[in-house]
């Protein structure tokens, strides 16, 4: 009797083990299908999401691409008209120059001399053309620096020379112009000769245009300074002036080509707007600094400038 209740549930469990591990397996299958195609679809999403940005980078990258041929092609065209620009001031600087110094040279001669029978109105043509001659002398001048610092060939020459003594020469020259309009050009000298190893004919072009500027533009009465001296290796030089002052607005734009601060004295057209981004150039090139201070309209302003006395502490 035991014998055959044994057998039947080794029977039953013979049976059963087969039907579980069939349950189980099929469980798992369906399962493992299930997650099988959820990650397809996921995977399928990823790739469609992908193709989708494919899609849209290359069209950027096309649109970037036709933009650059573009600016290249703009940039063809402003060397193209920046070259001929520079050809035409060359041209205009140089071929003018020569028959405005002829010009000037006759009509020096011819003022001097006096031309026979000629009387007061005479000389004062003369004079008015040996003016316009020196404006225009001038005008010619600056176009070729201009144009010489577009083309990379401005280089300065640099030799030792005396500070002190350029200065004497400049305050000479522009005293006389300062007591034509009445102004008092006050220079305070420096106790000690100061050597610099500079360009002599370029510095004094910036200081003349500092002081003609200061000259200009300052009304009758008025004073100007012009000091200079020696700190931490650097000679410093600054010129200052009662005149109309400028504009916080315009302290950053005048030392730009061509820029006139937008007031009454810049309507009588005296000069061109080049003698500040002229001599901020020749300050560069001297690995110096450059700059206005000016507490605004009305209130005068300071021009100043900076070069290494030794520049060889410095790459020139
Ligand atoms: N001392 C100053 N007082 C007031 N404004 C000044 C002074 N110096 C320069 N400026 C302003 O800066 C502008 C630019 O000066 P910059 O020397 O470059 O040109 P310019 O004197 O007008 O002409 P150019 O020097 O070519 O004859 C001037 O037109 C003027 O508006
Ligand atoms: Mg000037």
């Amino acid at each position: 009797m035991k014998s055959l209740l044994a057998h039947h549930v080794l029977y039953y469990i013979v049976l059963a083990v087969p039907l579980v591990l069939l349950t189980y397996w099929i469980t798992r299958r369906f399962s493992l299908h299930k997650m099988k195609r959820v990650v397809m679809k996921a995977e399928h999403n990823y790739q469609q999401q992908i193709a989708a940005l494919q899609v849209q980078l290359s069209g950027k990258v096309n649109m970037l691409e036709s933009m650059v041929e573009k600016l290249q092609l703009s940039n063809q065209e402003l060397n193209r008209l920046n070259e001929i620009r520079s050809k035409f001031m060359s041209i205009v600087a140089h071929d003018l120059r020569q028959p405005l110094t002829s010009i000037q040279g006759f009509t020096s001669v011819l003022m001097m001399d006096g031309v026979q029978g000629s009387g007061n109105e005479d000389q004062l043509a003369l004079n008015n053309i040996l003016k316009a001659t020196d404006n225009m002398n001038q005008l010619m001048a600056d176009l070729m620096d201009i144009s010489m610092i577009e083309s990379g060939k401005f280089k300065m020459d640099f030799k030792h020379f005396t500070f002190n003594q350029l200065i004497n020469d400049v305050y000479a020259l522009q005293q006389v112009n300062a007591q034509k309009k009445g102004l008092f050009l006050v220079r305070y000298e420096y106790p000690h000769d100061v050597t610099v190893y500079a360009d002599r004919f370029r510095i004094s072009q910036v200081l003349n245009n500092l002081l003609g500027n200061a000259i200009k533009f300052s009304p009758q009465g008025g004073r100007i300074e012009l000091r200079y001296f020696l700190q931490d290796g650097w000679l410093v030089c600054y010129i200052a002036d009662e005149g109309p002052g400028i504009s916080y607005a315009e302290q950053n734009k005048i030392f730009q080509k061509f820029h006139q601060a937008d007031t009454e004295r810049s309507a009588k057209k005296q000069g061109w707007g080049l003698g500040l981004s002229i001599a901020q150039e020749i300050i560069n090139a001297h690995n110096g600094e450059i700059g206005v201070q000016s507490a605004g309209l009305g209130q005068g302003a300071l021009l100043w400038f900076r070069i290494p006395v030794d520049p060889s502490a410095f790459e020139i």
